[in-house]
Order: C-alpha cells, then structure tokens, then sequence
C-alpha cells in the first residue's frame, strides 16, 4: 500500500509507522512525507531513513485549494494512494478529501466525539475527564468526525495537567495509528454506515 504522511510538527507518530513498515509489521511502503513547514522534525525523521520528502508552504498560496491542488500534484507524483494525517495541522478541502476518499486517515488525541479541535487532550484534563485517550479514524470533510477505527482508553491521574496527559496519550497513538494502518493494507477495514467492521485475516 503506498503511503504518504503528512506532518506539521515532531513527526513521533509518523516514526511509530515508520518503525513499523520497517519491522514488516506493516505491509505498506511511505511513497512521501509532505509537511507545510520547512521546520518540521517530521521532515529530518523521513530523511534519516531515505523516504522522499517535500514541503509545500501553505502561506506561499492564495487559497486553501491553491495549496492543496499542489499536495495532490505531488502526493499522485509520487505514487501514493493512501493519505496517513500525522499531527498536520492544515484544515484541508473538501477538494482534497474527494480525491482521496476513503483512503484518508488521522489520529486524534481524544476519545472522538469528544474534545475535536487542535486541543483535544488538553481540553479533556480541563474538562476534569477521568478517562481520555485517541481515536485513529477515516477522514470525511468535517473536521476530526469521520468513522472511527481504534480507540485506547488513557485513564487521567489524579492533578495531571494537560501536557502531562498528553504526553501519555501520546504513547497510545503510537501503538493505536500503527494498528489501524496495518489493517487498512490488509484490506481488512469495512465501513458501513458509519461503523467500521474488521473483517478477519486471512492468516
Ligand atoms: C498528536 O497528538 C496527534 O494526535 C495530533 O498532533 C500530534 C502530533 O504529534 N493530531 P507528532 O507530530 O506525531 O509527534
């Protein structure tokens, strides 16, 4: 299955996926990690293990869809089919989810449909929650509501502030985005009527 994952920041997640096509654990192989930051760590990570990488500065495009009219042209350039949002923080068209519907992924750190928004795991300690957690799920054109596919449950300690919770969170995207992109290249995901169904393997 070929991948590109797009990333703003750190990139810890796209490292677990990319730990986990090298082990074999995943049979998809990263065509390109884009990022619209030149400064992205997402960007020095992909580099360390020879992935192509590309950015493409969103503040250099009139529009949003001028902006992601340019990922597309590079994503299909390169061959991938399979769109992994890793920590990008660039809400993208309706233009763009079309194009690559329903081969588009996210993950949230936040038990969805709790706390969207580029905060959720903050939000869910001030909040005062007592489980949080993350949600690997498919990407329609509504921000951070499309099927979900995985969840992990993170139980919040007793005076956690949000960075510390988050960073717990954190540990389970890892394990969770990883699993759940396994099984979109096994083929074994169905979605139906909103509700994602894990067909067994053949193994
Ligand atoms: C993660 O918390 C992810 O859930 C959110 O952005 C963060 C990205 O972290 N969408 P990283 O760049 O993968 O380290």
């Amino acid at each position: 299955l070929p991948l590109a994952v797009l990333v703003s920041g750190g990139g810890s997640n796209l490292q677990a996926i990319i730990d986990a096509v090298e082990a074999g654990r995943i049979d998809a192989e990263i065509r390109l990690v884009l990022s619209n930051r030149a400064d992205a760590n997402g960007i020095e990570r992909a580099r360390k293990h020879g992935i192509p990488t590309a950015v493409v500065e969103h503040a250099a495009f009139a529009s949003r869809e001028d902006f992601d009219r340019e990922m597309i042209r590079i994503i299909r350039a390169h061959g991938a089919e399979v769109i992994v949002l890793a920590g990008f923080m660039r809400l993208l068209t309706p233009m763009f989810i079309r194009e690559f519907a329903p081969n588009i992924v996210n993950i949230h750190p936040a038990l969805l449909p709790s706390f969207p928004g580029v905060h959720g795991q903050r939000d869910a300690a001030a909040y005062g929650v007592k489980i949080a957690g993350c949600t690997a799920h498919f990407v329609d054109e509504i921000m951070d509501n499309g099927p979900v596919i995985i969840q992990a449950a993170v139980p919040v300690m007793a005076g956690e502030d949000g960075a510390a919770l988050g960073e717990r969170i954190l540990a389970y995207e890892h394990r969770i985005y990883p699993q759940a992109i396994k099984w979109l290249a096994e083929g074994r995901l169905r979605v139906n009527d909103r509700h994602v169904h894990l067909e067994p393997s053949d193994a």
